[in-house]
């Protein structure tokens, strides 16, 4: 039997493997692609096809698949030191890690705690938000809000603050209540609105909350300027601004999860930066490692740790993952800010934004799209009239125009590795043009 058969790996793997976010069923007609190798930004089947991966593989990737560094700096720690516990026992990674990544807070974020996948660390930013109000004699602060289609995550708690009803329906027993808020998604502007009057409009939306049950609430979770998972809902950051002096004024920490939009996805390292505030707590995941090992962290302020700082065990922070602050994956992500620092990628990434941009005019302008919108390195538009099954089905097409792009609903996003050449930026908007059309003819 000839084992490297693409149509053997898609028969085991649909025998063996469950796969996420994935109606199995679905694999009846909609083809699944083991994928043998990745180099740059291309992913490669069994059967030599290739596929840009313009979503950077659920937006992990920053700097391409079998990236030579940081392979290089992964083989090196991988002979020294593959994992420690982190629980008396600390490493050269981790720590250079939580002080580089605190450096680039000015060190207002300066103590790192550390998980593996982004679900986790926003369990963390909720339970340790609850937990430095309870050590702090605010017993009452015991309830979330969200915003409107917010996305952070699937277990049980990261759910309790998510609003996509497709992951969270089935769940509603389980969950905790959360507060839900306005988003401040700027395509809800009604006529003459700016995205600033939205912004304000919405963060009156969380002031009305905060005056009504603020005694209540610990914490207020935000994903900063793109709400991702709910179709890259854009936002001015003055609402941030406004979110942030409301915390202040109403004693609420705000968690901002920069799992999706951090690591310059959104034009700046931290995409809060853009609106000038820090929050009391940063979950970072995906790109930190540059999409090769799963990490996650919490970066909190000194007023919060010391919340916990006691000689009484209780008032710790009493949580754990066994791979928390995995040297491998720690060690991916200096590898991963060496490039950042090397390569001035926040200033290369602002020409290759600027040529996608000008690339996709076509699509932009195109009569059946609407909100084209970008920010950083993410891109999306919104198909009008889109066909029954638009997302699967752009999906399939997309991979026999060699692109890996997974539309959420009517939604079509790019998302795509920091190391596009000119000619594969060219390329991507060019395919996804025609990909649209096809999928839009039926
Ligand atoms: C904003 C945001 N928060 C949390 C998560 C959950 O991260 P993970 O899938 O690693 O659990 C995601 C994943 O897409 C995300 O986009």
């Amino acid at each position: 039997m000839e084992l490297n058969k693409q149509s053997d790996w898609v028969a085991r793997s649909l025998r063996s493997v469950w796969h996420p976010c994935t109606q199995m069923q679905h694999h009846e007609t909609i083809p699944l692609i083991p994928v043998s190798r990745g180099k740059g930004a291309w992913l490669y089947d069994h059967d030599g096809h290739r596929y840009l991966d313009a979503i950077s593989s659920w937006w992990v990737n920053l700097f391409g698949h079998a990236n030579p560094r940081i392979n290089a700096a992964l083989k090196d720690q991988l002979d020294t030191l593959e994992h420690a516990m982190l629980a008396g026992f600390t490493h050269e990674p981790v720590i250079e890690l939580s002080e580089k990544l605190s450096a680039l807070t000015g060190h207002v974020l300066g103590h790192s705690f550390y998980a593996s996948d982004g679900a986790s660390a926003v369990e963390i930013a909720l339970k340790m938000s609850f937990h430095s109000w309870r050590n702090n004699g605010h017993t009452a602060k015991q309830e979330f809000v969200c915003l409107k289609g917010s996305y952070h995550g699937e277990t049980i708690g990261a759910l309790a603050v998510t609003d996509v009803a497709l992951f969270k329906d089935a769940y509603g027993p389980l969950l905790r209540a959360s507060q839900t808020v306005m988003s401040p998604d700027a395509r809800t502007a009604t006529e003459g609105e700016t995205a600033q009057d939205v912004a304000r409009r919405a963060a009156s939306d969380v002031e009305r909350l905060f005056t009504e049950r603020g005694d209540k609430i610990a914490a207020i979770i935000i994903e900063p300027l793109v709400q991702c998972a709910t179709g890259m809902a854009m936002h001015d950051p003055l609402y941030l601004q406004l979110v942030r002096a409301l915390c202040d004024q109403h004693n609420v920490h705000l968690i901002l999860d920069e799992i999706a939009v951090g690591c310059g996805r959104t034009g700046t390292f931290f995409a809060c930066e853009q609106a000038g505030v820090w929050p009391d707590f940063l979950c970072l995941s995906k790109g930190i490692s540059g999409g090769y090992l799963p990490l996650s962290l919490v970066m909190t302020r000194d007023d919060i740790y010391q919340a916990f700082y006691s000689n009484d065990v209780t008032r710790g922070f009493l949580h754990s993952h066994s791979y928390t602050g995995n040297p491998l994956a720690c060690r991916a992500a200096l590898a991963t800010l060496q490039i950042f620092e090397e390569d001035d990628v926040l200033n290369t990434n602002r020409v290759k934004a600027e040529r996608l941009t000008q690339a996709l005019q076509p699509l932009a302008q195109h009569e059946q799209v609407r909100n084209f919108r970008q920010r950083g390195m993410i891109w999306a538009f919104d198909a009008i009239d889109a066909p029954k099954d638009f997302s699967r089905r752009f999906f399939a097409t997309a991979t026999e125009h060699e692109l890996l792009m997974r539309p959420i609903g009517a939604t079509v996003y790019m998302m795509p590795p920091y190391i596009l050449s000119d000619e594969e930026i060219d390329g991507l908007a060019a395919n996804t043009l025609a990909v649209f059309n096809k999928v839009m003819a039926g």
